[in-house]
């Protein structure tokens, strides 16, 4: 069946024996745009064997020449970025522009990862034992970094490629073997970003992509005893894999409020280009999106006014003409939103734009007054409708941000930089920015959430360490 797109695993294009396929539905025309093979479980037993086998001699591999597959790989999926970046605008309507940054930020992404490798991976420890009481200096102790084994890589919808790529990458370097599971809307991009690192010619095995649906192999790759270490990045299916995973390291980023509070000295025209960029870009589905306005109440009418009269120049409509604000993914997730716009009107939230709808289109809504007993003032709305709060005192924005569940990051504006680092301790979130939006990037920054936000830290470096154990050797003298 010519028409549905194969499974990756030893190094060769598959098809599956269950004979399924999984749609993948245009956000945009809401028609299929795409199929993937449902794999089974069986498949995903040989997957897990043969990463085990290949990865025994990539961790002997030269770390040199594992750096240079990689490098070759990113320049290949840089030279193929339109194709890659044409799937993402199909499959996630992710604004044209917007995907071409993704991939080429990919490959920028995989390079980094490979110099920092080398770096890191190229230097261990040696330490002396006389500097512990009762010790005599008779032993060396030698240590240096050692994989895990199988990594096993779940990115979300909204970035298939990115997010892959910064699990796949840290994991490659560090001498792991890799399985991909990519999200179902975002398959056929990651697909052909795997393709990238077929052409570069990693061995057999090595990395593998399965795809299928998530009630059938989804909790049989997580709960795989093949597995010794699970980096995702989604919601809350999240919390429930780290509930069943074994005993093996996880790196889990499952979204966030990211809460922009303004004080009164605040630069009021950087705040509202910061909003709509940290609010708005990709339609508000980015997990450090702007999903709450704390703004002190004597400036809150004057900012509200700029942020709506930039709300009224952002295009609407499709990914390919490169609008910025586009279908939501699903329709699942447009009624999910439009339920919470509902809930935020029954309980009297000032609309600053009329709340339109067509399909998975939401246009884009600012909703001013908003209260703490709405449910949009806690919950991810993960879509283009940004709620704000009014507050007379910086322990009022201080207290909603901690109240949340969540810990991703949060953002402060103002020009006393005192008072901006007073805030950024006492928020409980894994980053601060001052002055700026919420973003993840550049991708070696660390990156963390605190609470449901997740566990570990991502950035190139810290996921390179995390993929990680030590191992030390002790020589003992007479
Ligand atoms: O959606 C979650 C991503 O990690 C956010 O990345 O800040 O580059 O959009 P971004």
């Amino acid at each position: 069946d010519g028409d549905v797109y194969k499974y990756y695993a030893d190094g060769e294009w598959k098809k599956s024996s269950s004979g399924k396929a999984v749609a993948i539905i245009n956000p945009t025309t809401r028609k299929t745009q795409y199929k993937v093979q449902a794999c089974t479980q069986v498949e995903v037993n040989k997957v897990m064997e043969s990463a085990k086998t290949a990865q025994k001699s990539w961790a002997k591999t030269p770390l040199w020449k594992r750096a240079e597959l990689l490098h070759k790989a990113a320049a290949i999926l840089k030279e193929h970025r339109a194709p890659v970046a044409e799937c993402l605008v199909k499959e996630i309507a992710k604004p044209a522009k917007d995907a071409v940054t993704e991939v080429v930020r990919s490959g920028d992404l995989v390079s980094y990862c490979a110099e920092e490798g080398v770096r890191i991976l190229g230097e261990g420890k040696f330490l002396v034992s006389d500097s512990f009481p009762g010790n005599e200096r008779t032993k060396y102790c030698l240590t240096s970094k050692i994989p895990l084994g199988v990594v096993l890589a779940i990115p979300p919808f909204n970035y298939p490629v990115n997010l892959a790529v910064s699990k796949i990458a840290p994991a490659l370097i560090a001498g792991n073997s890799l399985v991909l599971k990519p999200p179902t809307q975002g398959a056929v991009s990651a697909l052909h970003m795997v393709h990238c690192f077929h052409l570069a010619g990693f061995p057999k095995g090595l990395i593998s992509c399965v795809t299928g649906k998530g009630s059938e192999i989804g909790d049989f790759l997580t709960m795989h005893p093949g597995v010794n270490c699970i980096s995702f990045t989604g919601g809350d299916t999240g919390i429930a894999i780290s509930k069943k995973a074994g005993m093996i390291p996880l790196q889990m980023e499952l979204g966030g409020k990211d809460a922009c509070i303004v004080l009164e000295d605040a630069d009021l025209d950087l705040v509202a280009a910061n909003i709509i960029k940290g609010g708005f870009s990709y339609s508000g589905q980015r997990c450090t999106a702007v999903k709450v306005v704390l703004v002190m109440e004597s400036v809150a009418d004057v900012l509200v006014e700029k942020v709506k009269a930039k709300v009224a120049k952002l295009t609407v409509g499709a990914p390919e003409d490169d609008c910025d604000i586009t279908p939501v993914v699903s329709e699942s997730s447009a009624n999910f939103i439009e339920g919470l716009v509902k809930d935020a009107k029954e309980k009297g939230a000032t609309f600053c734009q009329l709340y339109k709808r067509d399909g998975n289109l939401i246009w884009p809504l600012l909703l001013d007054n908003v209260r703490p007993d709405m449910r949009i003032a806690w919950e991810e709305p993960f879509g283009p409708v940004l709620p704000v709060i009014r507050i007379n005192s910086i322990e009022e924005g201080i207290h909603h941000c901690n109240a949340s569940n969540f810990g991703l990051q949060g953002c402060v504006f103002t020009k006393d930089v005192n008072k901006a680092i007073l805030i950024s301790d006492a928020m409980e979130t894994g980053t601060v920015q001052i002055n700026s939006a919420p973003a993840r990037g550049p991708d070696h920054f660390p990156f963390q959430g605190l609470k449901d936000s997740g566990i570990g830290s991502q950035g190139i470096t810290n996921s390179i360490h995390m993929m990680t154990k030590i191992k030390s050797t002790v020589i003992n003298l007479p």
